[in-house]
């Protein structure tokens, strides 16, 4: 953008500014009549507890027990999952659930326990339930993991939704992680949680809560065992965690506290026991594969808020090219729409976007897209006529449209929640990929409207279809944003069904990785801002959701160069590494923060593009057992409580450990090891787990460590494929997995799996399945030798 341009542009927003803030208003009152109109009002409510228990009737993998006042349905399926419902509720129908209900468990069966209360005992849990309601859910040998008390419900003396609450406690070691992303994590303290998917409004630190992304799923690790409990209910809600406290060995232990509270939907809920990597991989076989990206958006990405013409998207790649920065995706924000538009183009600053795409291409960079579902309204604008002649837009309960205010001006929702919309919105992205788009960025999809007062979001009153059964939006809000992945990358498989969708998105919901990955949303620049990145990413991994990343260098203000690097750095080791800032905030190019960053970011850069292969592996081995690329460090050791209270370090796959800079001023920092050998990757040195070491961080990197025994698949200097093994310790084995890919398209490549052993002074690597004679295809790089 040259000088001109740059004028004029805050002018255009300056004035727009004020035109849009009276529109807020607007806005605001709107939904506030809206909803006047359109929402029951909450009159007197009658409370209820199930009462006694009254009965039970066995039926496939559990059955129903009747209370005098509720009934309660428990069913444990093929996968090791137990689902239980009240009132009724079945697992069906569920925006999170991939398919149908997974089968029921023939061999688990109701059957009487003492006091007149049930069990059902199942292979991995066994799940008592007391004669007033309360449900312990344990291991096979006995031991609790948790006791729910007997829900109650809040029910409307005219009809309409019950609120309910249920409260829960858990052992006095346990710690909470999940409930989507959170920047306080990725362990979550002591606090209320809302579900309500959120635009901060502006940019956000650690301290904000709720943010665009929210489930009810909590992970839970304990001595005992882990468990992910999700109660399947997009209603709003808020979770209020306490953690149990250990009274060492005094006996006065303090159980720790989970209290949930809807405003609606059914209670009912999914729970998985099991070792960490288990218990996601069922939560995966249930809400489905995470999408596979394909290998270039593994690699680096650069955004802008306000590139604002082509010349200035080609001087960005230019600076990439002549300072021999790779670069794979560069991402166009609203700005290059006309007049903010969704699914237009300004011709006069970005008059040949086809060809600009080609361009890049054939320098390896794709262009990605940013898509927000606000549709302005009006007349003359075809995808409002579009929308319109479809009936897509979401409607009051009078019947009117429900006008929202975002980027465009006054704007209209499609309704996500009808097949028939999904299908045409699906269709429009026909028209980005003829401007050449390879990928697309989903954004505003809580859904937003610029509200001056009250939520920031569609009055709660506005229908829905819900799939044919109708509802209203506090029933639609949180899975909006998962419908209209689901609408995007189903366009996107018919309209170019040989390549994989590249999507990503702001808000979502449980089951959104069946559709793509997001990213952290407008953080706050600041170290605070580096912090919560890392929580974001952490906390949406056990979700289920591994693919995202953070706007490297924050969303707005300018970084020092210090903050600028490490957060490089950190994103460097993260699924989505993307470089993106607002309209007025300062740089991001690794070039404008000095020499001595430049060349620290370089290192960067070159070794995510040397561990490209590994992260296409970490991809496929997250869509095949849905273990997140980014794991806490207690993942394959949650009984080591130490590794639990950490959230300043994570494990990247199952072969290395990063330790980020989050603090400024630092060239050494303390990590907190897993147990076993580890390689700090640069300097060679040599660390034993568990417990706490310290390790040198200098500004030119981050620690990166390699567990004893790792094969690690890298791109050699010749673009080819190596396998780079750390000497396991003496007298033992390592070993890890390669997914060779094709970078894009369908075909399954076959999980190889590399053996690396000791033979006499030597460490030699075989392929498993095979005799080992001829040894792995490709040149392997023995290090840790000393
Ligand atoms: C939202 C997005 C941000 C984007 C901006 C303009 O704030 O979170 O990434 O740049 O909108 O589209």
């Amino acid at each position: 953008m040259d000088g001109r341009d740059l004028v004029r542009s805050v002018k255009v927003v300056g004035s727009t500014r004020a035109a849009q803030g009276l529109r807020t208003v607007r806005a605001a009152w709107r939904r506030r009549r809206t909803d006047a109109a359109g929402l029951p009002p909450r009159g007197a409510e009658r409370a209820r507890v199930p009462g006694p228990v009254q009965g039970a009737e066995p039926g496939p993998g559990g059955g129903l027990i009747r209370f005098s006042r509720s009934e309660l349905r428990i069913l444990v399926t093929v996968n090791g999952a137990v689902f239980w419902g009240w009132d009724g509720a079945g697992p069906e129908p569920s925006y999170a659930l991939a398919g149908r209900c997974p089968e029921p468990d023939p061999r688990a069966v109701l059957e009487p326990d003492k006091d007149g209360g049930w069990r059902v005992v199942a292979e991995r849990v066994t799940i008592v339930v007391s004669r007033h309601g309360a449900i312990e859910v344990c291991t096979p040998g006995g031991v609790m993991l948790r006791r729910d008390l007997p829900p109650r419900w809040w029910e409307p003396v005219g009809g309409g939704a019950a609120r309910w609450l249920q409260r829960s406690e858990v052992a006095a070691d346990a710690r909470f992680f999940g409930l989507g992303g959170r920047a306080s994590g990725a362990r979550l303290r002591e606090g209320t949680y809302r579900l309500w998917n959120t635009d901060p409004g502006g940019s956000f630190g650690p301290g904000d809560d709720p943010l665009y992304i929210t489930m009810p799923v909590q992970l839970v690790v304990a001595d005992a065992a882990t468990h992910l409990l999700f109660h399947d209910s997009s209603w709003d809600g808020t979770v209020t965690l306490r953690e149990g406290e250990e009274g060492a060995g005094s006996g006065h232990d303090r159980t720790g506290r989970c209290e949930l509270r809807m405003d609606g939907g059914p209670l009912r809920c999914w729970v998985v026991v099991g070792a960490p990597a288990r218990v996601l991989h069922t939560w995966a076989s249930m809400t489905g594969a995470p999408a596979l990206p394909p290998a270039w958006a593994l690699g680096h990405h650069h955004a802008r808020w306000g590139f604002g013409s082509e010349q200035e998207v080609r001087r960005i790649v230019a600076g990439y090219r002549e300072r021999d920065l790779p670069l794979d995706a560069v991402h166009l924000d609203i700005d290059h729409y006309d007049a903010h538009q969704v699914f237009t183009v300004d011709r006069e600053r970005f008059p040949g976007l086809p060809a600009l795409a080609e361009e890049l291409r054939r320098d390896g960079v794709r262009l990605v897209s940013i898509v927000d579902p606000a549709v302005k309204a009006a007349p003359g604008n075809a995808v409002f006529d579009g929308g319109s002649a479809v009936d897509a837009f979401v409607r009051d309960a009078a019947g009117g449209m429900v006008r929202g205010e975002v980027w465009p001006g006054e704007s209209v929702y499609p309704d996500f929640t009808h097949t028939r919309v999904r299908k045409w919105w699906g269709g429009l992205y026909e028209e980005r990929l003829g401007q050449g788009f390879a990928g697309f960025w989903h954004d505003m999809n809580e859904p937003t409207s610029f509200n001056a007062f009250g939520e920031s979001t569609l009055p709660r009153s506005a229908r829905h279809a819900l799939e044919g059964r109708g509802g209203d939006h506090r029933e639609a809000h949180n899975v909006y944003a998962l419908c209209m992945a689901k609408a995007g990358f189903e366009g996107l498989r018919e309209l170019a069904p040989r390549q994989r969708p590249f999507l990503f998105s702001r808000s979502g919901w449980a089951g959104m990785q069946r559709y793509g990955g997001t990213w952290s949303g407008d953080v706050a620049t600041g170290w605070p801002g580096l912090r919560a990145s890392l929580s974001l990413v952490l906390g949406l991994g056990l979700c289920g959701v591994p693919y995202s990343g953070p706007d490297v260098g924050g969303f707005d203000g300018s970084p020092s160069p210090e903050l600028y690097l490490r957060w490089f750095q950190l994103g460097a080791y993260l699924p989505l590494f993307r470089t993106h800032a607002s309209l007025r905030a300062g740089r991001r190019e690794p070039w404008e923060f000095g020499q001595d960053v430049l060349e620290h970011a370089r290192v960067a850069l070159a070794e995510r593009r040397r561990l490209l292969p590994y992260f296409m592996t970490l991809a496929h081995v997250a869509r095949r057992t849905g273990a997140p690329y980014v794991r806490p460090l207690w993942w394959g050791s949650p009984e080591d409580r130490a590794l639990r209270d950490c959230d300043d370090a994570f494990l990247l796959g199952d072969s290395l450990l990063v330790a980020p800079v989050l603090d400024p001023g630092t060239d050494r920092r303390a990590v907190q090891l897993p147990r076993g050998r580890w390689y700090d990757t640069v300097t060679g040195r040599v660390y034993e787990g568990p417990g706490q070491v310290l390790v040198d961080a200098p500004l030119s990197r981050i620690p990166v460590l390699a567990r004893a025994g790792a094969v690690v698949p890298v791109q050699g200097e010749d673009g080819g494929l190596e396998l780079e093994v750390w000497a396991p310790v003496r007298g033992r084995s390592g070993g890890g997995v390669v997914v060779p890919d094709a970078g894009d398209g369908w075909d399954e490549p076959e999980i190889e799996r590399y053996v690396a052993r000791w033979e006499g002074r030597q460490v030699v690597v075989t392929r498993e399945g095979e005799d080992g004679a001829g040894g792995p295809a490709y040149p392997v790089r023995i290090r840790g030798l000393g």
